[in-house]
């Protein structure tokens, strides 16, 4: 009896952590289905928009969007981004792809071309609403921002490094934090330290980078927020 006592104990206490694991890790889940930028977002772009937005084409000479690279298509037009990570509804590729703005700028813009498939659109959506990242977000976005704006101060003999030991160097230092702890809350970029530093939340009012002249871009910011979110992957 004892030990079937013990049994069941043990079994509404499992049920109750993987209920809260559940519960803990279910927003993250939903983000994790996205679509991949290389082989599902790209080659859509590819067969409807190229033609007339790379370098030389009618749209990339009217609008300025370029859309033969990553870099290119989320810097957007010359008035600026076209795609807000994680609001696919609001980004504009979607309102002009989808026919929500106005009619004589559905595209692709020629009506003779073949539109976007449903799938093609379903996917564009999902891609965006999950924060339009491209596979090696780390490597390739998140670490150009780091170094640019930390790792001045952030690396061995630096000030900020001196005082807190936060290197932000490698993926294995920036993941291990100052000497107190981790700064990432993976899964959470609002409750990430290092989010709280750079928007300046802290308690002490502290706000990196240090120097108060210099400031993440709101876009730079998002990036970081949204790799965060997606599980502050090394890829
Ligand atoms: C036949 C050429 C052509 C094709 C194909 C084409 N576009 Fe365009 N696109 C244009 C032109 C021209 C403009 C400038 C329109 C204007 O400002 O009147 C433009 C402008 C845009 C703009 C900016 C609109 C703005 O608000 O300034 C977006 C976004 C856009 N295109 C997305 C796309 C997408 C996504 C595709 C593929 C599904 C696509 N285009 C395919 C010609 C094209
Ligand atoms: C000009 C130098 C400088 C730059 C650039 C800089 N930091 Fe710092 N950082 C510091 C200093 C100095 C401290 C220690 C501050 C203190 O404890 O008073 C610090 C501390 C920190 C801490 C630990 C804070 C704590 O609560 O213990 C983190 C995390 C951090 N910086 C992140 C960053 C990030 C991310 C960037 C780039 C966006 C950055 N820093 C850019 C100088 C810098």
């Amino acid at each position: 009896m004892k030990i079937l006592h013990g049994w069941f104990n043990f079994s509404l206490l499992t049920l109750a952590v993987i209920a809260a694991s559940i519960a803990v890790v279910w927003p993250t889940f939903a983000l994790a289905e996205h679509a991949n930028f290389k082989d599902e977002v790209y080659p859509i772009l590819k067969k409807h928009c190229l033609l007339c937005h790379s370098p030389g084409g009618q749209g990339y000479e009217v609008s300025g969007l370029d859309m033969s690279s990553y870099k290119a298509l989320m810097k957007g037009t010359k008035y600026g981004p076209v795609i807000v990570p994680g609001d696919a509804f609001t980004s504009n590729l979607m309102v002009l792809i989808e026919g929500r703005a106005d009619r004589s700028l559905k595209m692709p813009h020629d009506s003779h071309r073949p539109a976007p498939t449903k799938k093609d659109r379903v996917n564009l959506r999902k891609w965006i609403n999950a924060g339009a990242q491209l596979n090696n977000t780390y490597k390739k976005i998140i670490r150009p921002i780091f170094n640019s704006y930390c790792v001045e101060c952030h690396k061995p003999g630096g000030i900020g490094y001196e005082r807190s030991g936060f290197d932000v160097r490698t993926y294995k230092s920036l993941m291990k934090g100052t000497k107190y702890g981790s700064v990432i809350n993976v899964g959470d970029a609002f409750n990430s330290n290092l989010i709280m530093l750079i928007e300046g939340r802290t308690k002490g009012k502290l706000k990196m980078p240090y120097v108060p002249q210099r400031s993440l871009s709101k876009w730079e910011k998002h990036l970081i927020r949204a790799w965060i979110i997606k599980g502050a992957k090394n890829n």
